[in-house]
């Protein structure tokens, strides 16, 4: 069946997922990204130690999927792990805080996957400082086998609406030992509001929002040319972008339908919600930082483990002049004073989703 623009818009309009159709298959088979999803079937088929444990480590979160980590592999058993400034959030992150927290998730899964293998890692972090390396790495005998890797290619951040149930006391009694679990109706209540509003100030801050605009992936081709960023792509949003519903210039303009559209899609996600997830520290040096992002990833394969869904919602962690009060506020809520929350995350039962695309190992790759 052919559709003419205005039936589509019309199905659209009315809620009908293109997705749901019989010719949606198809259509899916033929939007999906394959080039910018491959490191995920290509991680792991490495021989050499250090380009094995690095081809899963590439799979890690990371704000706004930047993926700034760079590896340099020196002698027979070292790695010195660089962070790419290029790839900096000066809007969303003008003190790196969340891309260090990134560049730690890249580390724990680094060191799970070169345990799988028997290797235990010796790291040093940042060996000269907060400007040089993030980490001099060496590969040594005696790693142990992290049972929580065997979620690293079930884990994804899903920002759809999660079901209308609560998290299952047993599960959250296992996650209670990676992160603060707010699931109380009271708190889960203001925490819905609080980080809605915080999106809210984002999305209409337009120096900050048009960081964002400026890393949106529209459709497949843009996907593939430059798998990082936020990918707008799959069978609906591309039924949108074929009818000019969405787009760079839509997303540019707080006035337009499609700017409006999105943030109501985003808005009814985040308040399908039964829980979020919590993680602070006392302190909030750059190791403080990397270990925040070790404990996240953590939490987020364990909890992909329990059959749970997971989603940061930072907004209101973030540091700049408009998100202030909101800041203030979540500390005020979710920290001890002095402590920062390093991370806030959604929590729930989600629907399955794809994997995001990952520049190939090779590309992330010095060579000195
Ligand atoms: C420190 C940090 C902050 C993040 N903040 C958000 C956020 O506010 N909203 C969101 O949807 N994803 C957030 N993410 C998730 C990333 O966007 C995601 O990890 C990245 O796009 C790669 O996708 P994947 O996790 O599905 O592999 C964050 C990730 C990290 C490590």
């Amino acid at each position: 069946m052919k559709l003419s623009r205005r039936k589509l818009i019309a199905l659209i309009g009315g809620g009908v997922v293109l997705a749901a159709t019989a010719s949606a298959g198809g259509f899916l088979a033929t939007r999906r990204p394959t080039r910018a999803l491959a490191p995920w079937s290509l991680a792991g088929t490495y021989t050499e130690p250090r380009m094995r444990a690095l081809s899963f480590a590439i799979l890690a979160p990371n704000p706004h999927n930047r993926q700034p980590w760079v590896a340099e592999l020196t002698g027979d058993d070292m790695l010195i792990i660089h962070r790419d400034k290029t790839r900096n959030l000066p809007e969303t992150d003008p003190f790196d805080r969340q891309l260090t927290i990134g560049m730690g998730c890249f580390l724990e899964l680094l060191r799970m996957a070169a345990a799988e293998d028997g290797y235990a890692l010796e790291t040093e972090l940042f060996p000269q400082g907060d400007g040089g390396p993030v980490a001099l790495i060496r590969f040594e005998g005696g790693g142990k086998v992290d049972p929580l890797f065997g979620n690293v290619f079930d884990r994804h951040t899903n920002r759809q609406g999660y079901e209308d149930r609560a998290v299952a006391t047993d599960a959250q009694a296992a996650l209670a030992g990676f992160a603060t679990i707010k699931s109380d109706p009271a708190d889960v209540a203001a925490l819905r509001t609080l980080t809605w509003e915080a999106m809210a100030i984002e999305m209409t801050t337009k120096h900050v929002m048009m960081e964002s605009v400026d890393l949106m992936r529209f459709g497949k081709a843009e996907i593939e040319a430059n798998p990082d960023g936020i990918s707008l792509g799959g069978p609906f949003l591309e039924s949108m972008m074929a009818v000019g519903m969405l787009s760079r210039e839509g997303q540019a303009d707080q006035a337009s339908a499609s700017f409006k559209q999105g943030l109501d899609m985003i808005q009814k996600a985040m308040d399908a919600t039964q829980a979020y997830v919590v993680l602070t520290s006392k302190g909030n040096t750059r190791e403080d930082q990397i270990n925040a992002g070790r404990d996240w990833i953590r939490l987020h394969l364990a909890a992909t483990g329990l059959g749970l869904a997971m989603q940061p919602v930072s907004q209101a962690l973030q540091e700049y002049p408009e998100m202030e009060s909101h800041f203030a506020q979540v500390h005020e809520a979710l920290a001890a004073p002095g402590e920062t929350v390093q991370m806030l995350g959604r929590l729930g039962y989600g629907p399955a989703i794809d994997a995001s695309p990952r520049w190939p190992l090779e590309t992330r790759i010095a060579h000195g």
